[in-house]
Formats: C-alpha cells, sequence, structure tokens
C-alpha cells in the first residue's frame, strides 16, 4: 500500500512536469516566433536625396503593416559622412543580429558588406553595383546582397540640356574623386558630351570645402556644369547653384532633388521611389518570400522632368515650349 501510494506520487509529479515541460518549451518556441524583426539602415549623410531615399523605404514599410516599436524595429543610424562612423554602425548591426541590414548610398553597402557575409543587406540606391564589385552579377547577386540601383538617364539629360542650350558648346563637370558613384556618372556623360561635339572641362574636389573654389574656377571657363549623383555635391548643391549663377551659368545636376536646391533642370529617377524599391525587397526577405541570392537589382528606367522656373527667370534663360508643356503634363514646375 505504502509503495503504490509512492508509485501515484511520482507517477502525478511526472505527469505534471510533463504537462510544465510541453507548455513552457510551446511559450518559449511561439517567443522566438514572435520575435519582432529588426531591420538596421545606415545612411551615409544627410542630404535631400538621401533622405528621400530613407522616407520612401520607412513608409513603405508602414504602408505594408510594419510599425516601428510594435512588430518591427527599425534601427536608423546616420554616419554623418565619416568612415569610421561607418563600421562602427556595420559592426553594431551585426552585433545586434539585425535580420536585414539597409545601406543607402555607396560606402554605407560597401561598409556593411565588410561586416558581414551572411546578414541580408539591401541597396538603397548603388549606381552600378557589380560595376563597383559589390556584386557579381546584377541578375543573380549570388551571396547576401541585392537591391536598388539609381543609374541616372545620362541620355536623356544631355538630350534636355541641348535642348535648353542649343548654343552650349563648354560644358564643366564638377565631381567628388572618392565617390564612386559620382566619377562612374563623369566618365559617362564625358564621354557622352565630347561625342555629341561639346568641349568638357572636368573638376574634381576631395571634400565640400573645395567646392567654392572650384566651382568660380568651373563657372569661368564654361557655359553650363553638369553634376553627377555626387553626395558631396548633393549636400553642396545651394552653394555651387549660388556661385555659378553668379556668373550666369546653369547647373544641371543628375538628381531631381537637387533641381529643388538650385539646379535648372533635369530628368532625373524619382529618390523617394527608390526608397519605396528598397522597402519592397525589405519586405520581401523579411517574409521569407526571397534571398538576395536569387533576388535581381532593381533598375528604374523613368525619368521625370523638373524644370526650375525659379532658376530660369535669374539666369534669363527661357525652357522651350515643348519642355514646358511635357513638365507640366508629367512632371514637375518649380516656380
Ligand atoms: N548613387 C549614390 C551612391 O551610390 C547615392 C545617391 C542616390 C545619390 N541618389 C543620389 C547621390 C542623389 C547624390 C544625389 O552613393
Amino acid at each position: 500500500m505504502k509503495h503504490t501510494k509512492r508509485l501515484y506520487g511520482t507517477l502525478i509529479f511526472l505527469f505534471a512536469f510533463l504537462i510544465f515541460a510541453f507548455f513552457y518549451t510551446g511559450h518559449n518556441e511561439k517567443v522566438a516566433k514572435n520575435r519582432i524583426p529588426k531591420v538596421g539602415v545606415l545612411q551615409l549623410m544627410s542630404h535631400p536625396a538621401l533622405d528621400q531615399i530613407n522616407k520612401g523605404l520607412d513608409d513603405t514599410l508602414r504602408e505594408h503593416g510594419y510599425i516601428n516599436g510594435k512588430n518591427i524595429k527599425i534601427e536608423f543610424q546616420n554616419a554623418q559622412g565619416d568612415q569610421s562612423n561607418l563600421r562602427t554602425i556595420s559592426k553594431q548591426f551585426v552585433e545586434d543580429n539585425v535580420d536585414v541590414a539597409v545601406g543607402i548610398a555607396t560606402p554605407s553597402v560597401q561598409s556593411l558588406k565588410n561586416a558581414t557575409s551572411n546578414i541580408p543587406i539591401v541597396m538603397g540606391a548603388v549606381t552600378d553595383p557589380k560595376g563597383f564589385g559589390i556584386i557579381p552579377s546584377n541578375t543573380k547577386p549570388g551571396g547576401n546582397i541585392t537591391g536598388v540601383s539609381d543609374k541616372a538617364p545620362l541620355e536623356s539629360q544631355l538630350k534636355m540640356i541641348k535642348q535648353i542650350m542649343p548654343d552650349l558648346k563648354t560644358l564643366g563637370i564638377v565631381y567628388t574623386s572618392s565617390d564612386m558613384s559620382a566619377t562612374t556618372e563623369m566618365k559617362s556623360m564625358k564621354k557622352l558630351a565630347e561625342k555629341n561635339g561639346l568641349q568638357v572641362k572636368v573638376s574634381s574636389i576631395s571634400n565640400v570645402n573645395d567646392l567654392q573654389q572650384v566651382a568660380t574656377n568651373l563657372s569661368e571657363n564654361s557655359q553650363a556644369i553638369f553634376v553627377p549623383t555626387d553626395n558631396t555635391v548633393a549636400s553642396g548643391m545651394k552653394l555651387l547653384s549660388s556661385v555659378a549663377g553668379k556668373q550666369n551659368v546653369p547647373v544641371f545636376p543628375a538628381a531631381t532633388t537637387m533641381v529643388k536646391d538650385g539646379g535648372l533642370a533635369t530628368i532625373g529617377l524619382s529618390q523617394y521611389e527608390l526608397g519605396q524599391k528598397t522597402g519592397e525587397d525589405v519586405i520581401k526577405i523579411l517574409r521569407g518570400k526571397g534571398k538576395p541570392a536569387t533576388m535581381p537589382v532593381t533598375f528604374i528606367k523613368k525619368g521625370h522632368l523638373v524644370l526650375n522656373e525659379k532658376k530660369a527667370k535669374e539666369l534669363n534663360i527661357q525652357f522651350p515650349d515643348s519642355l514646358v508643356k511635357k513638365a507640366q503634363k508629367e512632371g514637375k514646375i518649380i516656380k
């Protein structure tokens, strides 16, 4: 009798333990499944184009039901254009074990790439991912990196410049020597412009402090200035356009946001749309619907015509009617 009692006791204890263990592990699994996904966003610096890309990304996540702090944690960091910040933040994202890391602009992506080869990385606007050696193929990236290119429609831009200034002979280009995207676009535009019979003068800067001097020289020697999607020039665009404006020289930038900051006109990609596409890639990866290795890089073909009428008046330049009509219909006019 004593024995049976003890046996019962043991059995009840065992049973209770099993039930407890069952629910306890079940509970743990649930916690693991419900862990809030983390997205690390590393932006190179602040300028209107990169800010728009980040906004497009943010809005897209929200529109797809990802509410920051509720069912997703978005860790946003701005490197203020500093290489050591880029490294520190990239390492931090890896330590935090983010589910996806987003790099806005080429140096951010390169720094994330150096920090991890298994956490998925989404490129928010890298001009030429394959050309820069970030991935071996734009259609089959193969590793942990995919994303969006912001390659500018340079042919359309040059055509537009010639439409606005049919007598143009000398074109200046200013770019930052350490900026890969700017260097690539500078080379392409130089080639293209020379093929079109223009004389091209190229000047480089190392940082934004050089801009005043270089812009002064360049505007003394050219009738118009083109600027590629250059992160440093983008942050000094107001200065550049005012220096050039004093010599009555218009600045044609490669990105739409740079027209708002004093450029005369462009046919450029919507920076906000680049951010939206970046967001779509992030969501696909978070939902397990794709892996960077097999997700092709997104290229946006359609450029938007943006005319700065205020600047045109200052420079005494008249936009051709056809361009104005086109901008009214499907682009934008800044007054
Ligand atoms: N293409 C740039 C890079 O690869 C980033 C960028 C996107 C940019 N849009 C821009 C730079 C507009 C200047 C202006 O780093």
